[in-house]
């Protein structure tokens, strides 16, 4: 093997990295390598550069932690998540859209009955979100189960608090029609989390660090492609610029106010509450 020089380094490890055993961690590494040499070349990366790089990397990975997930807070800020999902979600004429999975998704969340209240107790407007799990085909989905999780008032997700039960997040399922029903508050608009090296990153930008009002589903039904989605306040703020680039038209919905009335679970308010309807459209999964 001949010694590095600038010129054949990218050809020499290239070379190297294409013994992996498996063929896709082949493919992978070896453009990882083409990509970061070019990358390098291109902007004259300098040491100085070079280690600051390795630095925030490392605070990235000091930061995160089993609830803290600072690389996928990076990846959604530089819209890799969102071109990742674009690519493995083409779908179908007329299925709901998928968008970031986002880093505050908890995993095992309780099952709950039609028109469960998530909130526990939590402080703000009483919130509905109620609908059909559809297929394409337009049958709707008996037994498809939605998970459910958003911020409360402050912005915070339970993964970003000291708590040991399940907060603002519950399993649904939908009836024999397909239709669902959740009880919530009405999420807001939140900042996402500044106080590490990617908040760093971005104060030295004039990029705007909130997303919009959403609330956050993953749906799952036995031959149907898992949907990981949000639904977004029709008009709230930061609808055109999230930070993450997750926003999609269909998935904007409205967010209707009512002084008083009869909830979709059949709760009577003598005060004020906010209704969304939505009807989700699951693909099904093709047979390759
Ligand atoms: C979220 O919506 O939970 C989220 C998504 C990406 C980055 C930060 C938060
Ligand atoms: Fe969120």
């Amino acid at each position: 093997m001949p010694y590095a020089t600038e010129e054949n380094i990218t050809d020499l490890a290239v070379d190297r990295w294409a013994t992996a055993h498996d063929a896709r961690l082949a493919t992978i590494m070896t453009s990882v390598i083409k990509h970061l040499h070019a990358f390098a070349r291109e902007v004259r990366l300098t040491e100085k550069e070079w280690i600051t790089a390795m630095n925030w990397l490392t605070e990235a990975g000091q930061i995160s932690d089993d609830k803290r997930e600072e690389f996928i807070l990076a990846s959604d800020v530089l819209g890799l998540s969102m071109l990742v999902v674009q690519m493995n979600n083409r779908f179908f004429p007329g299925a709901t859209p998928a968008t970031v999975l986002g880093p505050f998704h908890i995993d095992g969340s309780p099952a709950v009955p039609y028109g469960w209240d998530m909130s526990g107790g939590i402080e703000g407007t009483p919130f509905f979100v109620a609908g059909t799990v559809r297929s394409t085909t337009g049958d709707p989905l008996p037994g498809a189960v939605l998970d459910v999780w958003q911020a409360d008032a402050d912005g915070n997700y339970e993964a970003q608090l000291d708590v040991n039960e399940a907060r603002l997040r519950a399993k649904y399922q939908t009836r024999e029609d397909g239709t669902y029903c959740l009880r919530s508050i009405v999420p807001l608009g939140y900042a996402i989390p500044m106080d590490g090296p990617v908040g760093e990153l971005i104060s030295r930008t004039d990029i705007s660090y909130f997303r919009p009002s959403h609330i956050h589903f993953c749906l799952e039904e036995d031959g149907y492609e898992r949907l990981v989605t949000h639904l977004f306040a029709e008009g709230t703020n930061y609808i055109e610029n999230d930070v993450v680039f997750g926003t999609k038209q269909e998935l904007i919905t409205k967010f209707v106010e009512h002084d008083s009335g009869v909830a979709p679970d059949g709760t009577a308010f003598d005060t004020s509450f906010v209704t969304a309807e939505y009807d989700f459209v699951l693909q099904p999964i093709e047979d390759c």
